[in-house]
């Protein structure tokens, strides 16, 4: 029996760190399904993020907090199902991982084992060292996220950005140093100044992922929804939209109710 050749070179945490050293932009989009993720797969992305974004976009919650890990664990699952290359990164979700470090560990290797994923992302910096620690030790990559964490946005209040101040930026700079320390493979920066973002990025060897960060981070993330304008009410600066796919969906299936209404579908050729 022959084995099949495969095609694709699965991207790791290591050649993450490889592509800072080279230089080359790590490219990084979030998916929640298996039809979305096979697309974004296929296009050669680095990194998939199974974010616990999947709160606003998929369930249409106002913040991140309501998720839970089963339902992150669900998200996960479908998307590993049709990533051949991509490096797949899942969101800790709130409640699962700040109450103490036994059971960041029991969530991660929940995520690991029950839904094949490669890694896993909490958000905040030394407050959380203990359970980065834990999580690390039994073998299982973590990314961290500093700046804007959503899932403490009832702490800031708001969605603008993030370590404008010299204490804030200082302490991110410590945090990012801690997360290196222990062993992260990267470091979400979300909604925080260019300057220092490059200030960050140029203090680390693991690689530093902008969203709304500017453009000194080592790669990019945004969340898909986005980039394909299905979510048109979302405007920050940072973001680029690379299609409308709001108002393109909304004509084509207005089209289709018209065609329905109008007995135009389906035609003779559309029938047994
Ligand atoms: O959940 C998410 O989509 C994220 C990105 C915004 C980085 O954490």
């Amino acid at each position: 029996m022959s084995i099949a050749k495969k095609e694709y070179k699965r991207v790791t945490v290591k050649s993450l760190v490889d592509m800072k050293k080279n230089g080359e932009k790590i490219s990084m989009l979030t998916a929640y399904d298996y039809s979305m993720a096979k697309i974004v797969d296929a296009a050669n992305i680095d990194v998939i993020l199974v974010g616990d974004s999947a709160s606003n976009v998929m369930a249409g919650h106002e913040t991140t907090l309501p998720i839970t890990l089963d339902q992150m664990i669900y998200h996960a699952a479908s998307v590993v199902r049709a990533a051949k290359r991509a490096l797949i990164v899942v969101d800790i979700p709130f409640g699962s991982y700040q109450s103490d470090p036994k059971e960041a560990l029991r969530s991660a290797i929940r995520i690991m084992k029950e839904s094949g994923a490669h890694a896993v992302k909490v958000e905040g910096g030394v407050e959380i060292k203990e359970s980065v620690k834990r999580i690390l030790h039994a073998g299982i990559p973590v990314m961290g996220h500093l700046g804007l964490t959503p899932q403490s946005i009832y702490k800031f209040g708001t969605y603008t950005v993030r370590a404008k101040e010299e204490e804030e930026a200082k302490k991110l700079l410590s945090d990012a140093k801690t997360l290196e320390k222990l062993g992260c493979f990267g470091i979400v920066l979300e909604k925080i100044p260019a300057d220092l973002t490059k200030k960050v990025s140029d203090s680390l060897s693991i690689p530093t992922i902008g969203i709304g960060g500017g453009k000194h981070a080592d790669g990019q993330v945004l969340v898909i929804h986005d980039l394909l304008g299905m979510t048109h009410e979302f405007n920050p600066r940072f973001l680029r939209r690379y299609m409308s796919l709001y108002d393109d969906m909304s004509a084509a299936i207005g089209k289709y109710v018209a065609d329905v209404k109008s007995k135009d579908f389906p035609n003779d050729d559309e029938q047994y």
